[in-house]
């Protein structure tokens, strides 16, 4: 499985320990920045990352921001993307079995990383469960459908 990886300055510190996690786990990944604490803009590190993954380049993808409200939002704006915000392991899960989620969103400054482990690790050996749960994603793709042409006739 190839991941790419992104956060901001406010997710800096807890993608360095991911980066390790996924360094001892041997599981391929990008790192798409940010290299430091220094102030940036969250949507510069959700977009090539959610593009990445959405055109299939990259099976999956992790970001962070302070609290990874911010740059989740921004990824889900691009079409294909699920991105999920999550701040525990349950919460992890259920949205690779129930949502598919590709993209997995951590707070930076809301997680420790232990707990932050906990939840890419389950994250990344959970699979989609199918079955009732297409039908849903399939919905969500239409709404995406919808504006996306709507947009395009503006
Ligand atoms: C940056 O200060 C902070 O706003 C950002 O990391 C994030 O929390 C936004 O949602």
């Amino acid at each position: 499985m190839k991941i790419a990886l992104a956060s901001d300055h406010g997710g800096y510190a807890l993608k360095e320990e991911i980066k390790k996690l996924l360094q001892e786990q041997q599981v391929d990944f990008r790192d798409f920045g940010t290299n430091s604490v220094d102030s940036v803009d969250y949507p510069d590190y959700a977009l090539p990352v959610a593009e990445a993954v959405s055109q299939g380049e990259y099976d999956r993808g992790i970001l962070l921001c302070g609290t990874g409200i911010g740059i989740s939002i921004a990824a889900n704006k691009v079409p294909g993307i699920r991105a999920a915000l999550c701040s525990d392991p349950f919460s992890a899960k259920a949205s690779r079995e129930h949502n598919d989620a590709n993209i997995l969103v951590l707070g930076g400054r809301v997680l420790g990383p232990g707990l932050a482990r906990e939840i890419v690790q389950v994250w990344l050996t959970t699979r989609f469960e199918g079955g009732r749960h297409v039908n849903r994603l399939n919905k969500i793709r239409a709404i995406e459908e919808k504006y996306c042409r709507e947009r395009k006739n503006e």
